[in-house]
């Protein structure tokens, strides 16, 4: 059987080991593979590179991936499933790996309705996709976090500065809540609970008088400041653009440098902020995510070659299980409350 393989939506460090190990496990099993590159766009496009042997060797330990990624969504596009149902048939392609997020794998959903034999794997560093507990490219990120969040404590106590790290975590706070904890942040915001901007200068002013000259406020991006005192409503983002992507999200980013400045002016500490950023997507993937990707990638090639499709491969437990992939739709995965919970035994 000739699988097509693409990766779609951000890249995630991990996503080469994925797709070396459906190569190499494709190849054993007896299939073969070609890469569809640049996501969706590539196979709406019809541009395709090579996937053999060679094309994966050494690539385990590299970031990013051979294949190249975009937001591009075919559904949001004239003819668009067509134009992907023309390439497949064009390439004798007769399975599909899509890796990716929510919105890749969306498509791919809707694709299988159209008839195309699709096996999904789960990807996104936020690590809310739902049915899977951990998504690899989560790991690497909140190391590069936690990491960060050690070199900002060293020149927040030199300078006796209040310092809000911003990371990344669109609708969960998975990154903020392990890299916070992990890296000893005094205060973390996630978009799972509103944030009020009075409660968290509390805080901080309570940590300064008990004769602590610095702070470090950890934020995820996608974290809300509550609408009403109840903070029971869903808040609204700090956003310092208004531009969406091809998948209607808006752009996150600026809620760091908005926070720093309210601190400041509300507590007179002085205060500074700190983007991290897309460094937390780059560079090499930790051994976790390298063996998660491989995992992944290995149970992917051998439910194309069982003829399970419409599957999911999935992380529960410690066991790669596989599930119905119409579950990526539903509710994302938010942070356990229960990890929330030990965090607040350290504010302040
Ligand atoms: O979904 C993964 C993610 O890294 C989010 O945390 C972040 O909001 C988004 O992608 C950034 O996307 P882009 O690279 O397109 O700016």
């Amino acid at each position: 059987m000739k699988i097509g393989v693409l990766t779609g939506g951000g890249d995630c460090p991990g996503l080469n080991p994925v797709i070396r190990a459906v190569v190499r496990a494709s190849l054993k099993l007896g299939h073969e593979c070609i890469g569809l590159r640049h996501g969706w766009k590539g196979a709406m496009e019809n541009i395709t590179m090579p996937l053999d042997r060679d094309a994966v060797s050494g690539i385990l330990p590299r970031g990013g991936t051979i294949l190249g990624t975009s937001r591009t969504n075919p559904y949001k596009v004239e003819g668009g499933e067509q134009k992907v149902l023309e390439t497949l048939e064009a390439n004798g392609i007769e399975a599909l790996i899509p890796i990716g997020g929510e919105d890749t794998l969306g498509v791919a959903v809707k694709l299988h309705k159209a008839g195309v034999k699709v096996v999904g794997v789960p990807k996104t560093i936020d690590n809310d996709l739902p049915g899977t507990d951990f998504t690899f490219g989560f790991d690497t990120a909140i190391n590069v976090a936690m990491e960060s969040i050690d070199r900002i404590h060293t020149t927040a106590d030199s300078h006796s500065r209040v310092l809000v790290v911003e990371v990344m975590g669109r609708h969960a706070g998975w990154i903020a809540w392990y890299a916070g904890v992990a890296g000893g942040g005094d205060v973390i915001l996630v978009p799972e609970h509103p944030f009020s901007v009075e409660e968290v200068c509390e805080r901080v002013k309570r940590r300064h008088d008990t004769g602590k000259n610095f702070s470090i406020v950890v934020v995820s991006e996608g974290a809300k400041v509550a609408t009403n005192e109840e903070r029971d409503e869903d808040g609204s983002y700090v956003l310092s653009s208004m531009k969406k992507d091809a998948f209607g999200h808006v752009m996150l980013g600026g809620v760091a440098k908005v926070l720093a400045e309210e601190i400041e002016d509300r507590l007179g500490f002085e205060t500074r902020h700190t983007v991290l950023g897309h460094i937390q997507r780059g560079g090499t993937p930790t051994a976790f995510d390298r063996v998660l990707g491989t995992r992944y990638g290995v149970r992917a090639a051998e439910l194309v070659h069982e003829g399970r499709f419409g599957r999911m491969v999935a992380l529960q437990g410690n066991k790669v299980v596989d599930i119905d992939i119409a579950q990526i739709s539903d509710k994302i995965k938010e942070l356990d409350p229960d990890l929330y919970k030990v965090a607040e035994y350290f504010a302040d």
